[in-house]
C-alpha cells in the first residue's frame, strides 16, 4: 500500500509515527508546503526504521505521490484558541482546492481521507471537487469525538474503553450528537451500568464536546487523540476489517438528511466507506442530528458548495 500524507504538521507527523510503528504500509510520501519540514520528518522516521519495519518513506512534490492507494489530508490552518472549526472554513476551502487538484491528477484511483477542519465541509468539498465515487471519499469526523467519549466514559465507569459502545455522531464540532439511547458497556445498557448517573454522563458529553478546545487552549493543538483515531480508520482500510466507525461521508437519504457529509456509523474496509448504517435513535437524537446537518449545510452554502 502506498500512502500519501499531505500536511506534515503535528497531526500528520504524529500519525506517520504511529503508522510506521504499526507496520504494514510499504510506501509513504510526505507532502508539505514547507518542504524542509517534510524532508526532516521523512529523514527522522527513516532513521528509526531499524526498530520497526522496513518501509519506504520519502518527502516530495505531488508527482512523487502518483498512484497512491490512499491520500490522507491533514494540511490546513489549525484552530487557534477561541476559534470554532467553522471559523477556519474559508481559508481551508481555498487550500483544499489546490491540494485536491494535485491529488486527483496524480492518484485518480485513490481513497481520499480528510482530517483537516472543518472536516465535514472539507470532506464534502473533496467529494464534489474530485468527482470520485462516494465510497472513496471520507473523513475523520466524529471518530475522534467517539474516541474521546469512550475514553472518558470508561474512566468514570472504571472499565476498559474497548468495552464501551457509545457514539458521537453528526458534525465534528459543537453540534455533535451523543447517541445515548443505544449506548452500552459490552451490551449492558449504559443507564443500567453501576456508576451511571445522568449528571455523570452529561459531564462526559460536555467534556467531549469541548475537549478539543480545552486541549488547544492549554497546548496549542491536539494530536495524541487524533493520530490513533486516524490510524484506526486506516487499519480498517488496510486490513479490510469492515469495522464500524463513525467517519464523515456523504449522507444522502437516511433520516431525511441529504447532500452533506456528516458522521453516522459506517462500515469501513478496503473500498473505503463501504456502507452507511442508521442506528436506532430517539426523537431527540434524530432532531439533534437534523440540527447538525443544518449547521453543516449552511456552512457549505456560505462557501458556495453545491
Ligand atoms: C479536535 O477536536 C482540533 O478538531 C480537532 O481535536
Amino acid at each position: 500500500m502506498k500512502l500519501t500524507m499531505v500536511g506534515a504538521g503535528r497531526v500528520g507527523s504524529t500519525t506517520l509515527f504511529q503508522l510506521v510503528l504499526e507496520g504494514g504500509i510499504q510506501e509513504f510520501v510526505i507532502v508539505d508546503v514547507r518542504k524542509e519540514v517534510a524532508e526532516g520528518e521523512a529523514l527522522d522516521l527513516r532513521h528509526g526504521l531499524a526498530q520497526s519495519y522496513r518501509t519506504r518513506i520519502v518527502a516530495g512534490d505531488y508527482d512523487a505521490t502518483a498512484d497512491s492507494d490512499i491520500v490522507v489530508i491533514t494540511a490546513g490552518i489549525p484552530r487557534k484558541p477561541g476559534d470554532t472549526r467553522l471559523d477556519l472554513l474559508r481559508t481551508n476551502v481555498e487550500l483544499m482546492r489546490e491540494i485536491l487538484d494535485n491529488v486527483v491528477r496524480y492518484s485518480p484511483n485513490a481513497l481520499l481521507f480528510v482530517v483537516s477542519n472543518p472536516v465535514d465541509v472539507l470532506t464534502y468539498q473533496a467529494l464534489r471537487q474530485s468527482g470520485f465515487p462516494e465510497q472513496r471519499v471520507f473523513g475523520l469526523g466524529t471518530v475522534l469525538d467517539t474516541t474521546r467519549f469512550r475514553s472518558l466514559l470508561a474512566e468514570r465507569l472504571e472499565v476498559s474503553p474497548d468495552s464501551v459502545i457509545a457514539y458521537m455522531l453528526g458534525e465534528h464540532g459543537d453540534s455533535m450528537v451523543p447517541l445515548l439511547s443505544s449506548a452500552s458497556v459490552a451490551g449492558v445498557p449504559l443507564d443500567q451500568f453501576p456508576g451511571y448517573s445522568p449528571q455523570m454522563v452529561q459531564e462526559v458529553v460536555e467534556a467531549t464536546r469541548y475537549g478539543g478546545a480545552e486541549v488547544i487552549k492549554r497546548k496549542g493543538g491536539t494530536f495524541y487523540s487524533v493520530a490513533p483515531s486516524i490510524c484506526a480508520v486506516l487499519r480498517a482500510v488496510r486490513w479490510d476489517l469492515k469495522q464500524v466507525l463513525p467517519v464523515t461521508s456523504l449522507v444522502d437519504g437516511p433520516l431525511g438528511l441529504s447532500n452533506m457529509c456528516l458522521s453516522l456509523p459506517c462500515v469501513v474496509g478496503k473500498h473505503g466507506r463501504e456502507r452507511v448504517l442508521v442506528p436506532p435513535m430517539n426523537d431527540q437524537e434524530r432532531e439533534a442530528l437534523r440540527h447538525s446537518h443544518r449547521v453543516l449545510r449552511e456552512a457549505a452554502d456560505s462557501v458556495g458548495l453545491p
